[in-house]
């Protein structure tokens, strides 16, 4: 499974020019990436700047030698490169096992192409088959928020903490909630229902918005495009 994650990661690189903001992506996969392209940097002298979506990629970028830019530094993100946990056959995406999300959209969307990069065990008939919907939700409303949620027939349960007892607290000081539906009929109907939820920050489903996802499969890398 590394070696397809270390495969589609590689891949990616292809589309980072010299001079490129590149957003980076939080989780494993995209991990391998941030390495590269950081050993890119430094063997090419490279002028890359790396928009992180979370502290671990920010951290990973400075080790990594990639020099660190934030939003309000940049005009443009010319690319971003990030992981999912779901991918449907139409492209679209649930995010934010990493608990990144909000910045990971915040991100990705604003990127001129947003390339996801996945293992094949990744790619779902339809969104919800296998994972939850993470949500990121102000902590004080985490209870009321759940019961709006089960309203379109999902369960949501407040994500606890492995290393650490009680909830899990993300980058901005909020809670997730992970919301399993049965099957997700219309990605984007409710991706902007669960965001009209008072007290929901962001949630995972990124519909309509990846360019290119590379697949990592026994046989190689496969490619599908919007
Ligand atoms: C982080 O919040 C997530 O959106 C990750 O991008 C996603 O969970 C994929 O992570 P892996 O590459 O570790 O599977």
């Amino acid at each position: 499974m590394d070696e397809m994650k270390k495969l589609v990661a590689k891949e990616a690189l292809k589309f980072v020019e010299d001079g490129m903001v590149v957003g980076l992506g939080t989780g494993s996969t995209t991990a391998h990436f941030i390495r590269l392209l950081g050993k890119l940097v430094m063997e090419e002298e490279l002028e890359i700047y790396g928009i992180p979506t979370s502290y671990q990629a920010k951290f990973l970028a400075i080790e990594s030698g990639i020099p660190v830019v934030s939003l309000d530094e940049v005009d443009a993100i010319d690319i971003a490169v990030d992981g999912a946990d779901e991918v449907d056959p139409n492209l679209n995406l649930i995010k934010g096992r990493g608990a990144a999300l909000t910045m990971e959209k915040i991100i990705d969307y604003r990127a001129g192409t947003f390339i996801v990069l996945v293992d094949e065990s990744k790619l779902v008939d339809y969104l919800g088959q296998k994972m939850p919907v993470p949500i990121e939700v102000i902590p004080s409303a985490w209870r009321v928020i759940a019961e709006e949620i089960e309203v379109f027939n999902a369960t949501a349960e407040l994500r606890m903490g492995i290393k650490k007892d009680g909830p899990i607290v993300t980058d901005n000081g909020n809670f997730i909630l992970d919301a399993k539906f049965e099957r997700i009929e219309d990605p984007l109907d409710m991706e902007i229902e669960l965001n009209n939820i008072p007290g929901v920050v962001e949630n995972g489903i990124f519909a309509d918005i990846a360019d290119v996802v590379l697949v990592g499969t026994k046989e190689g890398v496969k490619k599908m495009e919007r």
